[in-house]
């Protein structure tokens, strides 16, 4: 196997979520990197449709302060999370993959017609894909990532920090150096996942 390719799968294999940050900055040209790799996964249609929300300093303290209320933060289990220096918040656009779909080359789906055509939102397929790559970016500079939802505060937050309304989150990913045991197993990891062998259904499920 190549240098590259061990490279690679050491990278795929070591990523794991942190949940605990030393409160150092993350430089402007490797987080650059890292938010540069989210823009390298496959998009339906070349759509393309995923922006990024970047916070940090003041920004970061607002977030926290509007999505984890003193009382929750007392009880909070990883308070390390708080420390993260930048917030991701990975955004994608339904609108754009509809009219993406309207288009002579796509009209032929049915896609353009509405979003509730979409049997698959690709918006969805696409900003995982894109997340990925953000996570891998993150984990080959040294970095730590935690994706986590934002469940009940999406309007909130998007309402908080400008973002237009039609715009979905995906979640908010904390980015960070991480501490020695920032990426311990959390609870529902330490059930460690099913062997592989036994989802690949090769030729017939
Ligand atoms: C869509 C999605 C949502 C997640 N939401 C949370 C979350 O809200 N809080 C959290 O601590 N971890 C969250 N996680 C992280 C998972 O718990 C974690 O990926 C899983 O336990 C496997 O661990 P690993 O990624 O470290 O291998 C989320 C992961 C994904 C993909």
């Amino acid at each position: 196997m190549s240098d590259s390719a061990q490279e690679f799968e050491r990278v795929l294999a070591s990523r794991r979520m942190c949940r605990d940050y030393t409160e150092q900055e993350i430089e402007p040209a490797l987080l650059q990197r890292v938010l540069l790799a989210a823009f390298r996964g496959p998009t339906a249609g070349n759509t393309a449709a995923l922006d990024l929300l970047v916070l940090s300093q003041h920004q970061v303290a607002a977030y926290w302060d509007l999505t984890l209320s003193e009382e929750k933060r007392e009880r909070f289990p990883w308070p390390g999370l708080l420390k993260a220096p930048t917030l991701v918040i990975p955004l994608v656009r339904p609108a754009a993959y509809q009219e993406r779909y309207q288009r002579p080359d796509k009209a032929h789906t049915g896609l353009g017609d509405s979003l509730e055509a979409w049997q698959i939102p690709y918006w969805f397929v696409d900003g995982g894909a894109g997340l990925m790559g953000l996570l891998l970016a993150a984990e080959a500079a040294g970095l730590g990532a935690l994706l986590f939802g934002q469940f009940e505060h999406e309007q909130a937050v998007s309402a908080a920090f400008g973002v237009p309304e039609h715009c979905r989150a995906l979640g908010t990913v904390a980015l960070g150096w991480p501490t020695a045991t920032g990426r311990a197993p959390s609870a529902s990891a330490a059930g460690g996942r099913p062997d592989p062998d036994s989802l690949i259904h090769r030729n017939r499920w």
